[in-house]
């Protein structure tokens, strides 16, 4: 499973940022933003950003903690890493991309303030399990900041599944090239746990307290956050 997501995303890692602005019309960047405002984060924190992609959020975690600050943004696809790493020298930014598994990350316990992961949960095999590892490498109090994709209620909900359906596939496979993977990306967020069944999932690790959600436009996506016990 975890080898065919890998293959999947280097496939269409080098179309990824054009069909994030594309698809979700350019409003990922205020999720991002709000997920960043959200977790506290202040000059000189420590953050590592997991199943990191091009590195979005690390680089929008980067705005916050400032010069005395640190980021690490982690994927296990090198084909995306190598695309962060190209952005960060545009950015000019020291922002260290680094290859990790979420499942199985390399860093001591006790050592960010911050670990965040942006829709990459639920392409993980055993969610629970990097939400675990994510937790173990926080300090007492740090945060876990996940945003994932879920399932609008009500009115909206009609309007997202016909588009995610028919539009988000056809143009996915126009601008990526790929028969399947905007097919599998609208299918596995029509069935991710969200809200409180997500909530759920994140106290089961034991490690984390006052996990809390946010609802992002109209139910599309959410952001939840932990802290670390
Ligand atoms: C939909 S992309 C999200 C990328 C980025 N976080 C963003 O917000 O745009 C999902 C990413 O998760 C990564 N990924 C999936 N499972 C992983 C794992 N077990 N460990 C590390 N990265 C993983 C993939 O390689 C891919 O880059």
């Amino acid at each position: 499973m975890s080898e065919d997501v890998r293959r999947m995303f280097a496939n269409i890692a080098g179309k990824y940022d054009l069909l994030n602005d594309v698809l979700s019309l350019g409003i990922h960047h205020s999720w991002r933003r709000k997920a960043v405002r959200e977790s506290g984060a202040g000059e000189a924190m420590s953050v590592l950003d997991c199943a990191c992609g091009t590195g979005d959020l690390s680089f929008e975690f980067k705005g916050k903690v400032g010069e005395s600050g640190n980021v690490i943004g982690t994927d296990f696809c090198e084909p995306m890493l190598e695309l962060a790493r190209e952005k960060a020298k545009e950015k000019k930014t020291d922002v260290k991309f680094e290859f990790a598994d979420v499942m199985n990350l390399q860093y001591e316990d006790n050592k960010f303030d911050i670990s965040s992961i942006s829709f990459g949960i639920r392409n993980v095999d055993d969610p629970r399990k990097g939400l675990q590892e994510m937790a173990r490498v926080l300090k007492p109090g740090g945060k876990v900041v996940v945003i994932e994709f879920g399932q609008p209620k009500g009115f909206f909900s009609l309007i997202y599944k016909i588009y995610s359906k028919t539009i988000i596939p056809l143009i996915g496979k126009i601008l990526s090239k790929s028969d399947f993977a905007y097919d599998y990306l609208p299918k596995t967020a029509s069935k991710f746990p969200c809200r409180e069944d997500f909530l759920g999932i994140m106290n089961s690790t034991g490690l984390l307290t006052n996990c809390r959600y946010y609802t992002l436009s109209f139910g599309i996506a959410f952001l939840y956050i932990g802290e670390r016990k």
